[in-house]
């Protein structure tokens, strides 16, 4: 009995670590033939890999770009038409909007080309190729090297590399570590620079739900945005100008509006940013029990601050809502990523594996002398850094959380280069600009009575946290003038800065000579923003350096030692911003006990959730009157509108903007967040948790075709149904 009962254990335990990958990893394009064509296959796909990344013909990749520095977006007409977020769109939909013409909050609809709105420094990136160069890379590194030679010749070798593709092309070439540095990969890219606003929702769909439902399932956000991108006339990147033509791209996805199924095949294809899934315990540790709890007890302070001057004036819900978004983001990322591992007992998860692998290396002379004392290693030099990691959060949250500190900010390099005496009025005038331009910028949304509070509730936890001598200079200043009184000190800096507000700003950087940047030296605001920056320089940057260096070289021993380790498992590289596949399939789940998840919501919940008091929950009439008369096109599900769906895609930060595939390789959704009890796959991946939210490209269609009258713009498109 006893016997068999083992024998029953341990099938149990084998199936959960087979089950517990399935669904999980940021696959490279390049590989998926030989890694991952079959897997995907047999759970339904009916596309070959060669049709999603052909670098002979043109496949799916090409349609794939890198949207700006960290969302993805994919083209979806022959025009050059491209689909991304509203939350990626949003920095460019803000530039356009102004008081009476406020496209944030009214949505905007390019009724032809001539109303496209160029997006200066927007930029959108196709991946070419990429090439493993990983021999050639490592090709003469060796074992005895110091980490410092190490990486100066892997530096000139990338160099070597991108320098000969670069040569004679268009492209531009970038050589990246993958695996910790075990392997290299060239990307190739085609960068495109005149990109075009064309349409976005109203902001109550767009970003329906706003921050409160963020991260959240049952969801209802229609957050999508779209652009053009637009040629020289050989259909070659080109900087904007105005006889541009739309480019006529490779590839263009066409899109589904069958909608999906439990258990469809699903997978996503973009720029994940970053995850860190071969962490060792103690890392996991220094994330879920110091990092992730400071910044979230940090940002909330200051979201308790914005609130509640947000809710009073809407006003300041406009200049406030975008920083608001910003800290919100984070804050409730951290939360769900603590409670998901918790859940998971992540450290004790990571401690068992690293009690296996402990065994597996002792058990050989050979792998007690390459990976001996790694384990040991990462536990010192993760003690070490913690510290370093909480001065580096207080200076940022906190320090630099400070805006008028930030804004003081603005002027650093202004006043160091006017202390130089050689430099030029040249040279001044054209930082100058920059400062001016970033003083506009930053007035337009700063409302002093906010950040008065912050910094004094910023400052006060500051000074407890850590004890006096390791506190930038500003406190002893505080405690020597002030008696310790920040309140006091508050009133003082903000009677007395130029920076607290746009007037003495301007009065002064509009007249700014070079001889007046003492002027500048003396500010408190100013004085402040140094203390903290000394502080970081001379305490933090130093330590937090010479750890992740420590730390990257032990990871790449690790990494290879893990892999050496289970060589049965199939491992996929951290995400490193460059392009990836993550597949799965559609499915609920159960978030908690008793509680059951659908995979898609309906257009019937936004009316549930409708609120005409709370700004995040407004219905518009013409939606409710689309509603009412099930006036659905053929976008409908019957009677129903769908919204959006989930599946066990494995996404992070950056897969915003991606497109939903089915096993045909045609669109059917838009991937825009993840569930919040998953939030932890950046650190552990659950199959049984984990799910990515997606837009279900038939509200997408509905919302252009039926709610803007846009359908110009939907004849664009390559439907399928
Ligand atoms: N959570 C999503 C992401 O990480 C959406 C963020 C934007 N939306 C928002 N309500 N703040 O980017
Ligand atoms: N909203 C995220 C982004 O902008 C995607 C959600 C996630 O982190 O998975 O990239």
């Amino acid at each position: 009995m006893k016997k068999y009962f083992y024998f029953l254990l341990s099938t149990i335990l084998i199936l959960q670590v087979s089950v517990s990958r399935a669904d999980e990893g940021l696959w490279i394009p390049l590989l998926l033939q030989s890694l991952n064509e079959k897997e995907m296959q047999d759970m339904g796909m009916r596309i070959s890999a060669e049709e999603i990344y052909n670098i002979n013909n043109s496949s799916l990749k090409d349609a794939i770009l890198l949207f700006g520095g960290g969302c993805t977006a994919e083209i979806i007409s022959e025009e050059g038409l491209i689909l991304t977020n509203h939350h990626c769109g949003y920095a460019q939909i803000q530039k356009h909007s102004s008081i009476g013409n406020d496209l944030l909050t009214d949505g905007f609809w390019a009724m032809d080309k001539q109303e496209e709105l160029p997006n200066p420094g927007l930029t959108v990136t196709r991946l070419v190729r990429m090439e493993d160069v990983t021999q050639r890379m490592l090709d003469g590194i060796t074992g005895e090297m110091t980490e410092k030679e190490r990486a100066k010749a892997i530096k000139e070798k990338g160099e070597e590399i991108t320098a000969e593709i670069e040569k004679d092309s268009l492209y531009k070439a970038s050589v990246r570590p993958f695996y910790y540095g075990n392997e290299y990969y060239v990307l190739v890219y085609e960068i495109f620079k005149d990109v075009r606003l064309v349409g976005a929702p109203p902001s109550n769909v767009g970003k329906f739900g706003g921050d409160t439902d963020n991260w959240m399932w049952p969801r209802h956000t229609g957050d999508f945005s779209l652009f053009r991108i637009y040629v020289n006339k050989d259909n070659e990147p080109a900087e904007y100008a105005e006889d541009n033509v739309p480019y006529k791209p490779l590839y263009s996805i066409p899109i589904s509006i069958k909608g999906v199924q439990e258990d469809d095949f699903t997978f996503i294809f973009g720029f994940p940013g970053r995850t860190q899934e071969y962490l060792p315990s103690d890392a996991i540790e220094m994330i879920t029990q110091v990092q992730n709890p400071n910044r979230i007890k940090l940002r909330r302070k200051k979201l308790d601050i914005y609130e509640s001057f947000m809710t009073q004036d809407p006003q300041i819900r406009i200049q406030y809502s975008l920083k608001h978004a910003r800290l919100s983001n984070g804050w409730k990322k951290w939360i769900g990523e603590n409670r998901g591992i918790q859940k998971l007992d992540g450290i004790d998860t990571k401690l068992g594996f690293e009690k296996g692998f402990n065994d597996w290396v002792q058990a050989s002379a050979e792998r007690k002398k390459k990976y001996g004392g790694l384990l040991e290693a990462f536990d010192k030099s993760y003690d070490e850094m913690t510290n370093a990691q909480l001065e580096m959060i207080y200076l940022v949250e906190a320090g630099l959380g400070v805006e008028i500190v930030r804004a003081a900010r603005i002027a650093a390099k202004l006043v160091s280069i006017s202390e130089i005496k050689e430099t030029t009025n040249e040279e001044i005038q054209k930082e100058l600009k920059v400062v001016l331009k970033k003083g506009e910028g930053f007035y337009k949304n700063y409302y002093l009575p906010i950040d008065r509070k912050a910094f004094v509730v910023l400052l006060n936890i500051y000074r407890e946290e850590f004890p006096p001598d390791q506190l930038p200079a500003i406190f002893a200043l505080i405690d020597k003038k002030y008696k310790g009184n920040i309140d006091e000190f508050a009133d003082y800096v903000f009677k007395k800065s130029m920076f607290a507000n746009e007037k003495t700003f301007f009065d002064f950087f509009d007249n700014y000579k070079k001889s007046k940047y003492k002027k500048v030296l003396k500010d408190p605001a100013f004085t402040m923003a140094k203390s903290f920056i000394d502080f970081y320089g001379q305490n933090t940057k130093p330590v937090i350096s010479k750890l992740s260096v420590e730390i990257d070289s032990l990871m790449r021993i690790y990494m290879q030692a893990q892999m050496e380790y289970q060589p049965e498992n199939n491992f996929y590289p951290d995400a490193n911003s460059t392009l990836r596949v993550a597949y799965g399939k559609v499915k609920p789940y159960h978030p908690r006990d008793g509680v059951f998840y659908e995979y898609q919501t309906t257009l019937k919940g936004i009316m549930e959730k409708e609120d005409p008091n709370i700004y995040d929950y407004v219905v518009e009439d013409k939606l409710k009157q689309l509603y009412n008369q099930k006036d659905y096109g053929k976008y409908g599900m019957g009677d129903e509108m769908p919204v959006c769906f989930i599946a066990t895609n494995h996404t992070t930060g950056g897969n915003s903007g991606s497109p939903a595939l089915n096993a045909d390789g045609q669109l059917i959704g838009l991937n825009f967040d993840r569930c919040w009890e998953g939030t932890m796959s950046d650190l552990m991946f659950d199959p049984d948790q984990c799910r990515n939210i997606m837009l279900d490209i038939r509200y997408f269609l509905f919302m252009v075709d039926k709610f803007a009258g846009a359908g110009h713009l939907v004849d664009e498109m390559e439907l399928i149904d």
